[in-house]
């Protein structure tokens, strides 16, 4: 399969080693910065003729047929148009999907009228971080999820905050559908460069059955994050970074007893999971991408999108709890994201 990879920064060259590992040869490889591209062709074999400064030029030369696109967010949707139009028949972009929700929804729009399959990388079903904790909480001895809980360092609401978006949509297996948040005051300088900014704070999501999302990523905690699911008979808590996970559960003999009767005697365990990574979880999603089932897509790429837009218009309201069931959210609110 002609293969091509535009954008060669710090998650690009992530892209190419999972290319490497799948044993997919990397045809073609684009970034406005020409030393980057350089170092890439390099390591990873590409022939100068095929190392592009404009990643449009790398679309119309070259023809792929599946295109990794890591590049920042503000080039996602016109590559990603462009490359639907011109004969591409798989793509995979990274999160978050675009800038704002028109370019979002056009991208699901055009590929899905082009036959092409757009995966927008948001992995979170392919680590065992969530399909563990998932799987337990949905057993007997949990009950359920009721609420989750994510207490993390300042690691930005779109870089990081969309992908928990999209945790919590996998986990209960609902769109949420109720926002609020509350933004720091204060934004440090974005690592990608001073065209970027990102908001931190905290953020509520509710689903239509009522699970209940928290998050608090404020500008002022600086380590971490650690996830804690609550659910009917106990609670799973994981801290990612080490993979550590604690969890107590009520007596198989008190399962039935009312909430209320929450103090009562409980098991108590510890496991450990593969801790947060980027490589292993992108390359599952790539694999189920060459496949053609159960990737992360363009919907699931719009709605974390969508979140975080319901997520800003709350926040200029003093924290207004916004409905997407019954507010249509501005398609142009356009965020100076990466
Ligand atoms: N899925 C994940 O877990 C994950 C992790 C980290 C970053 N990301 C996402 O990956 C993207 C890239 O992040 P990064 O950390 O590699 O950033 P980066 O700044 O290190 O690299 C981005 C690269 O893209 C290039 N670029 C930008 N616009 C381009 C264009 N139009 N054509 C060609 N090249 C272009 C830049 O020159 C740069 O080399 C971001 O959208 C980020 O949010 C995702």
């Amino acid at each position: 399969m002609k293969t091509a990879l535009i954008g060669l920064g710090r998650m690009g060259m992530r892209q190419a080693t999972v290319l490497r590992q799948c044993e997919l040869r990397i045809d073609a490889i684009s970034d406005l910065n020409p030393e980057a591209c350089k170092t890439a062709g390099e390591e990873f074999d590409v022939a100068p003729e095929n190392q592009f400064v404009s990643g449009e030029k790398l679309i119309e030369t070259i023809q792929p047929e599946l295109l990794i696109i890591a590049t920042t967010a503000p080039s996602h949707h016109d590559l990603v148009i462009l490359a639907a139009k011109s004969g591409v028949r798989k793509i995979l972009c990274e999160k978050p999907m675009g800038t704002n929700l028109a370019e979002c929804q056009n991208m699901v729009k055009t590929c899905h009228a082009a036959g092409v399959e757009l995966a927008v990388n948001h992995q979170m079903r392919s680590m065992e971080q969530y399909t563990i904790p998932k799987h337990m909480a949905a057993s007997p001895e949990f009950g359920g999820i009721g609420s989750v809980i994510v207490s993390a360092g300042n690691f930005g609401m779109a870089m990081n905050g969309t992908h928990y978006f999209e945790m919590f949509r996998y986990m209960t297996d609902e769109e949420p559908v109720l926002v609020s948040a509350w933004f720091s005051d204060n934004t440090l300088q974005n690592p990608r460069g001073a065209q970027f900014k990102d908001v931190a704070g905290s953020i509520r999501l509710e689903t239509p059955s009522g699970k209940r999302f928290y998050m608090d990523c404020s500008s002022d905690q600086g380590h971490g994050m650690q996830v804690t699911y609550n659910c009917h008979n106990g609670r799973i808590t994981i801290d990612e970074l080490d993979g550590s996970m604690y969890y107590v559960a009520r007596h198989p003999e008190h399962r039935n007893q009312p909430t209320t009767q929450y103090g009562m005697p409980y098991d108590k365990g510890a496991r450990t999971i593969t801790p947060a990574d980027a490589v292993a979880p992108t390359r599952a999603v790539l694999e189920s991408l060459l496949r053609g089932e159960n990737f992360p897509n363009g919907e699931d790429g719009l709605l974390a999108m969508k979140l975080l837009i319901a997520a800003h218009i709350s926040n200029s309201r003093g924290g207004e709890t916004i409905d997407l069931r019954k507010e249509e959210l501005p398609t142009d609110l356009t965020l100076p994201i990466a």
